[in-house]
């Protein structure tokens, strides 16, 4: 493999082809008057209605929130991957409340890495295996995805666990592994749901600081879900999800460790 066709001289060349996208400061969300609410048996339930924000490429923000505040749904509809009931949601140059779901697919294969609180990688498969599936998903030959897969798990400091299954992982592992699967196809953006949520606090730490290092070395923007409140107030900017608004949570963090 030459060094022109490594992830990040591919992560260079895209940044070439599309460079607002990757320039600090500029916008890379737009939320405007995001209603949602979900119909169930027992009634009408509405998590946001005239919800506004906006993200700057480069931000690396916290969301936190009590349990059932709907920031794993907030999320979802980031990333394509739930529909908002009102309202616009541009990310990523996208409007996401009108894609089809083919076009979510691809939108959510080439722009968006998740990250969640369980790995989901894929028992059977190993760990090199697992970081080339979403390469190989959007057409690439299984030989090339597997090269590129092998230089993501050295950038994640595993590059001796390849030929592991994720039952031969330990936790933090599996997370550096799944943390490599979302960046594989260079997203632009990282949703990152409770990534550290099933970790101890040494891994946890070992596991953010990982995140940190990439966000900043390949110019993403990221949002991280997380309770823990000492994991947040690293970040750049912490919001707050309350009663649907999210609002800034610089108080909270004084106040607590843990929400
Ligand atoms: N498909 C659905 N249908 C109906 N209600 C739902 C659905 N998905 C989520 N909810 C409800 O929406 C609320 C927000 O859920 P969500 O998972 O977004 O919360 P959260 O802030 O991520 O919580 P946690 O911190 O526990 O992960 C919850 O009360 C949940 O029960
Ligand atoms: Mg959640």
């Amino acid at each position: 493999m030459t060094e022109n066709s490594s992830p990040a001289a591919a992560l260079a060349s895209r940044t070439l082809r599309e460079p607002e996208l990757r320039v600090p400061g500029s916008p890379i969300i737009q939320v405007s008057d995001l209603e949602k609410t979900y119909q169930t048996a027992r009634g009408n339930l509405t998590l946001f209605q005239h919800l506004d924000f906006t993200v700057s490429t480069g931000e690396l923000i916290a969301i936190v929130g009590q349990s059932g505040a709907g920031k794993s749904t907030l999320l979802h509809i980031l990333g394509a991957l739930d529909a908002p009931s009102a309202g616009t949601v541009y990310c990523v140059s996208t409007n996401v409340a009108n894609l089809t779901p083919r076009q979510a697919a691809t939108f959510r294969n080439r722009e968006i890495g998740y990250v969640w609180q369980f790995h989901y990688l894929l028992p059977e498969f190993t760990a090199q295996e697992n970081v080339a599936m979403p390469l190989m998903a959007g057409g690439m030959a299984r030989r090339e995805a597997l090269v590129i897969a092998a230089n993501w798990l050295k950038e994640v400091g595993l590059e001796d666990r390849r030929d592991h299954r994720p039952g031969e992982l330990s936790g933090g592992e599996q997370q550096r592994v799944a943390l490599a699967r979302a960046l594989v196809n260079q997203p632009r953006l990282l949703l990152a749901d409770e990534p550290t949520g099933d970790l101890d606090a040494a891994t946890a730490n070992q596991v953010f600081e990982l995140l940190e290092k990439i966000h900043a070395q390949f110019g993403l923007t990221s949002i991280v879900v997380t309770h823990n409140m000492e994991l947040a107030a690293r970040c750049t900017r912490v919001m707050r999800l309350d009663g649907g608004r999210l609002v800034p949570a610089t108080e909270t963090i004084t106040m607590s460790k843990q929400i």
